[in-house]
């Protein structure tokens, strides 16, 4: 029952694009997903509205620290739980970064503009440092041309590997679809490929991204390895 917590205080990092791929991937293969969408422009909300008609997904729109924690506890088995953050640093995200089994952490591959990424690292050092709470997580990279070479990726990640931040072997690349399904308000599968490019290569990094999300995170995660402790973390926000 693991919670991914999508994470960057900096908008347009590609945090929804991440929540709506995996959301979508993850429900194709059986998984009951609940995504928090706590941006209050409420984008993932408005697309699952006419993208994601799967009985499998559930979405929680109204999301405050409370309610976060009262969804989370009553959690079912074989769920998966997506909380997908504001472009900004508030009390829901101590509360979120506290409750996840994972953090995902996307930085754009291209201009490495990393501050919305170091501001989520210091908050998960913060509460480790004032609760004992170890909060894995992971950069994503994302929006990656896809013309980058393997060379110069591997210098990314050889370069972050050395500040000690683990980072996703799938980056998410830039794909036309992945604008067209929010533009459109469709899913991947229901988009047409005479008129996006590329779209097989969008859906086999989505495929990809996903199989490396449920190999880190698989579904048997027990929710109580998860135990926040309020008085250290609620601070922390
Ligand atoms: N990999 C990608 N390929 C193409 N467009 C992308 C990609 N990731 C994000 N975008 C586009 O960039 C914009 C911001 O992305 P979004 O996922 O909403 O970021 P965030 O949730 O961090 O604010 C959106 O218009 C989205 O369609
Ligand atoms: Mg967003």
């Amino acid at each position: 029952m693991p919670v991914i917590t999508i994470a960057n205080t900096k908008g347009g990092a590609g945090k929804t694009t991440a929540a709506a791929l995996l959301t979508l991937e993850l429900s194709k293969r059986g998984y009951a997903v609940t995504v928090f969408d706590s941006d209050p422009q409420k984008w993932i909300s408005q697309w699952l509205e006419t993208a994601g008609h799967h009985p499998l997904i559930n979405v929680v729109s109204h999301v405050t620290p409370a309610s976060l924690e009262c969804h989370i506890r009553d959690m079912r088995p074989n769920d998966y739980f997506i909380i997908d953050l504001a472009g900004e640093k508030n009390q829901i995200t101590a509360t979120a970064l506290a409750y996840s089994h994972h953090v995902l952490i996307p930085v754009q591959g291209s201009g490495m503009d990393a501050k919305g990424a170091a501001k989520i690292l210091d908050l998960i050092a913060q509460i480790r440092q004032q609760t004992g709470l170890v909060i894995p997580h992971s950069v994503l990279l994302s929006r990656v041309n896809p013309m980058v070479t393997t060379r110069s990726m591997l210098a990314i990640k050889g370069l972050l590997a050395q500040r000690g931040v683990e980072v996703m072997a799938t980056p998410i690349i830039e794909r036309a679809a992945y604008r067209d399904m929010f533009d459109l308000g469709r899913s991947l599968y229901e988009l047409d490929p005479e008129k996006c490019s590329n779209l097989d290569k969008a859906m086999s990094n989505a495929r990809d991204f996903s199989d490396e999300v449920l190999k880190l995170l698989p579904s048997r995660i027990i929710s109580s390895s998860r135990a926040p402790r309020h008085n250290g973390w609620n601070r922390a926000a």
